[in-house]
């Protein structure tokens, strides 16, 4: 069984893929799906800024594409590349909401704080009044 803190610790470890000579912002993210299987990713970007992929989605793509589809939770870590995290990391709207496309509104993203602090939120609580596949129906 993944604990909260490994999975924060992965998500760290990821940031470490990170391509970003624009921002020189390096954010991880770990995802754990329900069979106990984890994919990292990192945030790749592009010189024409668009094509900028954030490290959650990294991560969603890689499990789905693998034929992962029910997931339990996600660790997000962000900070300047090469240095250690100051602060809480909370993930983009963007990846809010792909997340919401596969994820229950109990999904758990532990945020990786300073040190090995981390706090917990519910997809529900990030992603309020959600438009989900459900809405589609
Ligand atoms: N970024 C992520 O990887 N995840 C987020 O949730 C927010 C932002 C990346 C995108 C870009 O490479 C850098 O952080 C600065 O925005």
């Amino acid at each position: 069984m993944t604990t909260p803190e490994e999975l924060v610790r992965l998500a760290k470890e990821a940031r470490a893929k990170a391509y970003v000579p624009y921002s020189g912002f390096a954010v991880g993210a770990a995802l754990l799906c329900k069979d106990g299987t984890i994919y990292q990713g990192c945030n790749i970007e592009n010189a024409a800024f668009g094509p900028t992929i954030c490290a959650e989605r990294v991560a969603v793509f890689k499990a789905v594409y693998d034929g992962q589809r029910d997931f339990e939770a996600i660790a997000v870590a962000g900070g300047r590349a090469g240095e250690e995290i100051t602060g809480l990391f909370p993930p983009c709207g963007v990846c809010r909401q792909v997340l919401r496309e596969f994820c229950g509104l109990d999904f758990k993203l532990y945020l990786a704080r300073e040190d090995e602090q981390f706090e917990t939120r519910t997809l529900e609580q990030l992603l309020p009044m959600s438009f989900s596949p459900a809405d589609m129906k």
